[in-house]
């Protein structure tokens, strides 16, 4: 059976990890996934999950199996989070599971979408996560898209992306991100989150949103202003977070799958439909991460504490933009890149050639996705004077 497969291309973001961690270059720099590092280039834990996961080691009682809906006081910290004081909450009409990561949720999403109807397609961002449509063809859905970013321009195509989704039959879904658009950075603005939720409550096409990084852009509310936005105009909706980000999570797999229903009544029927389709994937979800943001979401000094290093976190990305495209201004780069500074989240596209990305890894130790995505939360005081040189050379 083996004797017949041809090897496969590394992931393109995971697979540089893997790159990164061989090369020998003491200056090297790891622009690729989106992993937070603080100034000294390390991926800390946070004090508040350090203190949660003391409080579960000692008050642990057993390690029955749950169910695989998983926690239900993470669902109903995670959906109070996500979605705020939210009408759809107080009438009942969210069903939210734990799930195994953002791309758990994700996948889980795919194929209950399929489930519902063989026969829709999902439209993504061109461009979107580099896992997205993997994750949905995976699911069995047929995976489409709509112009997103205007690469020449550096800015959003907002135009492109409301035609084209115009087109978008009823009964087909519409993949969004919440906030911090990976990989582009840009985001949509209030106005523009208003006509969408109208074109999608005219055609009935249903949202699915991508909510990876709430806290990353302005704020933990602010960043849901969107999918709340959404909640208040649509009927039903889906939204997949994940906690990897905001929490520093990343290898505990903890995120959520929030489907939203007409009524209280359809919401329970939503939920029957999509505990099966847990139970044959994953049975159910694993219970660490999740027993560390409940605990985190159920203390008021340990969310407070939580919202200083979130904060901490966001504004250190932030200054990066700035001091990147200050410091390529310093070492000489006439080109403009001030567009870094209007974007928000973790990425940006540099807007280099993929010679150019290929050329920042093999002479300078500088990784990045071959389309010039760089993670601004790699960038430190003291990486970025080589960094700005590197690509001042290439350019
Ligand atoms: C990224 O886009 O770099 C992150 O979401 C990590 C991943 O799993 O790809």
């Amino acid at each position: 059976m083996f004797s017949e497969l041809e090897p496969r291309p590394a992931d393109p973001i995971l697979g540089l990890s893997v790159k990164f961690k061989a090369d020998t270059n003491p200056n090297k720099i790891d622009l690729g996934a989106g992993i937070y590092k603080d100034e000294a280039g390390h991926t800390p834990v946070l004090a508040c999950v350090k203190a949660a996961e003391k409080h579960r080691f000692e008050n642990e009682t057993s390690k029955a199996y749950i169910n695989s809906a998983g926690s239900a006081l993470f669902n109903e910290k995670i959906t109070a989070l996500n979605f705020g004081d939210h009408k759809v909450v107080r009438e009942n009409r969210v069903r939210t599971i734990s799930a195994p990561g953002g791309t758990g949720a994700l996948r889980i999403a795919g194929e209950f979408i399929r489930s519902c109807n063989p026969a829709a397609s999902i439209w993504v961002s061109n461009p979107t996560w580099a896992n997205h449509q993997g994750v949905f063809s995976a699911a069995g859905l047929q995976v489409k898209t709509y112009p997103y970013y205007d690469y020449e321009n550096k800015c959003l195509d907002f135009t492109g992306m409301l035609t084209a989704l115009k087109q978008v039959p009823a009964g087909d879904a519409v993949l969004l991100h919440a906030c911090c658009h990976n990989p582009s950075g840009m985001d949509l603005d209030q106005e523009q989150w208003q006509q969408l939720a109208e074109l999608a409550r005219d055609i009935g096409f249903l949202p699915v949103i991508d909510m990876a990084y709430q806290g990353f852009a302005s704020g933990l509310d602010e960043d849901a202003y969107g999918l709340r936005l959404m909640a208040d105009t649509v009927e039903e909706m889906i939204l997949c977070s994940s906690c990897s980000k905001n929490f520093g999570l990343y290898r505990e797999r903890i995120g959520a799958c929030s489907v939203i229903g007409a009524s209280a009544a359809s919401a329970d029927i939503i939920s029957s439909a999509l505990l099966p389709v847990v139970r044959v994937n994953y049975s159910m979800p694993p219970a660490h991460g999740a027993a560390i943001v409940e605990t985190i979401l159920s203390s008021a000094e340990l969310t407070s504490q939580w919202h200083i290093e979130l904060k901490e976190m966001r504004d250190r990305i932030g200054s990066m933009r700035q001091l990147l495209v200050d410091t390529l201004v310093a070492n000489g780069v006439t080109r403009d890149f001030s567009f870094i500074t209007a974007q928000q989240g973790m990425f940006s596209f540099l807007g280099i050639s993929k010679e150019q990305v290929q050329r920042l890894q093999d002479e300078f130790g500088i990784y990045m996705v071959n389309s010039s995505r760089i993670s601004l939360a790699a960038i430190a005081p003291g990486n970025v004077d080589y960094l700005a040189q590197s690509i001042a050379k290439v350019l």
